[in-house]
């Protein structure tokens, strides 16, 4: 499982910053890359399902598991309404919120990996501190 949460985390990480780099380049130049954009974005919101699933069935990561699991359903869905919501003047309001709750995703998924990561380490740390003494008596 280590390796998965190692790849997701990897994935989420490239994939989600040519997310925002594809958005940006949209924002600012007008160069509309919007179709590979969702498709990075529907990547990220993949990987950090998965890793929510993984932090949901372990002890210590529950609560943040279930935060990411909503969170992987929330971006897509305001990705793909963001265009029709406060359309006008004060538009910047949401394009500025979807590129934080983007953002978001990514800090999300870094933050489960390493954490996930980090309690496997302390496991395996004190699982050998345990049975070194049993093999020296
Ligand atoms: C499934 C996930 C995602 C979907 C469906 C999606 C969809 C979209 C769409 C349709 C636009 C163009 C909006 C318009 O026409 O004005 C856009 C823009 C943008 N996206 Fe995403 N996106 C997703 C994930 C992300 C992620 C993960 C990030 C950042 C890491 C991000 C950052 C941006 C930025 C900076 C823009 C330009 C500003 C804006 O219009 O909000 N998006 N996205």
């Amino acid at each position: 499982m280590t390796t998965t949460v190692r790849i997701l985390q990897g994935i989420t990480g490239i994939v989600g910053l040519g997310a925002l780099v594809l958005g940006l380049l949209f924002w600012i130049a007008n160069i509309d890359l919007i179709s590979l954009h969702k498709l990075f974005g529907f990547i990220v919101a993949l990987g950090l399902l998965v890793m929510s699933l993984v932090a949901v069935s372990t002890r210590g990561m529950r609560l943040l598991g279930v935060i990411g699991v909503v969170y992987a359903f929330i971006l897509p869905v305001f990705g793909l309404s963001q265009a029709t919501l406060l359309v006008g003047d004060l538009h910047w309001l949401i394009e500025t919120a979807h590129m934080l709750v983007g953002i978001g995703a990514l800090a999300l998924a870094g933050i489960m990996g390493t954490r996930y990561l980090r309690l496997k380490q302390t496991a395996a740390r004190t699982a050998s501190q345990v049975t070194v003494p049993e093999i020296g008596r």
